[in-house]
């Protein structure tokens, strides 16, 4: 008797979580890399945030939304709580985390092992933006924006109206 095909069919969806207050061109560098190599990738926006954000969860998600519009395999949605919690009720295995330098190691380093304490089952996987996003983050984009410095380049369009639409 011929033994029986296995066929494994195994789709892998990843969760890429931040505060994108706002998102920028390094996250949709990540993001791009992350909608390549995984089957599906959920793009997962902090509701509450430690400080008070510039941009409330509902404008966070609309300029995320329109800028991975471009990517069929990628879904845009709001957590809060535990993000191995979410995770698993979202039946994720993978947690996509970005590196831009050595000092993004050690706060990722440990967060990583301690969501694998919280939930072994789900992996962390790290990925490195092109260069010429590694310095970039929201928190300098604000500042430099706030200041009066160019932007553009930086972040999606939507995002710059939405700067210029704060401050008119
Ligand atoms: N330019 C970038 N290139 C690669 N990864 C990035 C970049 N900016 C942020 N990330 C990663 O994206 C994830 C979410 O980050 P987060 O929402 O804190 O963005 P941020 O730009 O660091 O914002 P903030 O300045 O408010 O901390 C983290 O893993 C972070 O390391
Ligand atoms: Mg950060």
């Amino acid at each position: 008797m011929a033994p029986k095909a296995r066929i494994r069919m195994k789709s892998i969806l990843a969760i890429y979580p931040g505060s994108f207050d706002p998102v920028t061109n390094g996250h949709l560098d990540l993001i791009e890399r992350g909608a390549k190599l995984f089957d599906r990738l959920l793009v997962a926006v902090l509701r509450n945030l430690e400080n008070d954000p510039l941009f409330d969860i509902a404008e966070r998600v609309e300029m995320m939304a329109e800028s991975t519009r471009q990517w069929p395999n990628v879904e845009v949605d709001v957590f809060e709580g535990l993000l191995v919690d979410y995770a698993r009720r979202r039946g994720a295995q993978v947690i996509l985390r970005g590196i831009r330098a050595v000092s993004d190691y050690e706060y990722e380093l440990q967060m990583a092992l301690m969501n694998r304490r919280l939930e072994p089952q789900i992996e962390t996987v790290f990925m490195m933006p092109a260069e010429t996003y590694s310095y970039l983050s929201s928190r300098l984009v604000k500042e430099i924006f706030r200041l009066g410095g160019p932007i553009h380049g930086l972040v999606p369009p939507v995002v710059e109206q939405r700067l210029r639409a704060k401050v008119t």
